[in-house]
């Protein structure tokens, strides 16, 4: 085998409630990356798309991915990476793990599957910190084991599958970035007993809405008192959205990640659809040019492409 392709989705983070530890994997997009391995040693990454992303392997997520799994195994070889995206960097829809889980996933097809999905998720947090400047694992997570997953712990990473009922996600995605070390930079540092015991409530909740597949309690569930008040002033028309898609049928649904993009949850894909046109109804009346995706959560994460 010279060389291994993979499609690698993008994931929801969070999940309203959920700050740094829930999130999901969605069907689409999803960027496309080939793997070959190299008898030279040392990190290739060679990009496909315009968004003018490093090509140095030390400030590209996937290259420090893949230098921690080289380093792993004290190899004597390389990795050439070509990575075509279809995740906007800056999206909140998981862009950097994408890159990162995919590329470790490839190239460890290449090396006969050495490692464990949770090594794999390990070594892709490492572009999580490049891009972000934290270890967190909320996207990666999802991109590598797909479904809904909970990080439980990031050292030593421990990540569980949460069962989960047919869900349908309407995302909206403006054109505007967000840096995630932004967006975290104006997080508090501290949280009042009580707004913890509310969010520790209501994550508890949804995990057992998810895995009971008791849609009225997931609904009640998805609210967030610590991060989406302070987060939302980054994102125009986000009350707006949020109302909107409620009205439209939406289960819940909150900032994607670190934001811009908003997404919203819903049980079937006819309602998902009719939420996506609520949200772009919003987005109309402003001139911010946007994305709109509808997608199935996904229950495989990074896909071998055959
Ligand atoms: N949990 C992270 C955050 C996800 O919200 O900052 C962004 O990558």
């Amino acid at each position: 085998m010279d060389s291994v392709s993979v499609q690698a989705p993008a994931t929801v983070s969070n999940v309203v409630c959920g700050f740094d530890c829930l999130g999901f994997a969605l069907s689409e997009p999803f960027d496309e990356i080939t793997v070959r391995k190299t008898d030279e040693t040392g990190i290739t990454i060679i990009h496909k798309d315009g968004y003018g992303l490093p090509t140095d392997p030390h400030r590209n997520v996937a290259g420090v991915a893949l230098r921690a799994m080289l380093d792993a195994l004290n190899a004597d070889f390389g990795f050439s990476a070509e990575i075509t995206k279809n995740i906007k960097p800056g999206s909140g829809i998981g862009s950097s793990s994408a890159s990162s889980c995919g590329a470790v996933v490839a190239a460890n097809r290449l090396i006969g599957d050495k490692f464990s999905k949770l090594e794999l998720a390990d070594f892709a947090m490492e572009g999580e910190k490049l891009a972000s400047g934290a270890r967190h694992a909320d996207n990666v997570a999802p991109s590598i084991f797909g479904g809904f997953t909970l990080v439980r712990s990031i050292d030593p990473l421990d990540i569980v599958s949460i069962d989960f009922p047919p869900l349908f996600a309407a995302v909206i995605h403006p054109q505007i970035e967000i840096k995630t070390a932004d967006a975290r930079a104006i997080l508090p540092k501290d949280v009042p007993l009580a707004s913890a015991i509310k969010q520790w409530s209501n994550l508890g909740s949804l995990v057992a809405g998810l895995s009971k597949g008791e849609i009225p309690l997931i609904a009640r569930s998805m609210e967030d008192s610590i991060v989406e008040p302070v987060r939302k002033s980054l994102i125009p028309k986000f009350d707006e959205v949020k109302a909107a898609s409620m009205d439209a049928g939406a289960i819940g649904g909150g900032i994607s990640g670190s934001g811009p993009s908003i997404f919203m949850l819903s049980d079937s894909m006819e309602t998902a659809e009719r939420v996506a046109g609520a949200m772009q109804d919003v987005f109309l009346q402003t001139d911010i040019e946007f994305n709109i995706y509808v997608s199935a959560i996904a229950s495989d994460g990074v896909r071998i492409a055959e």
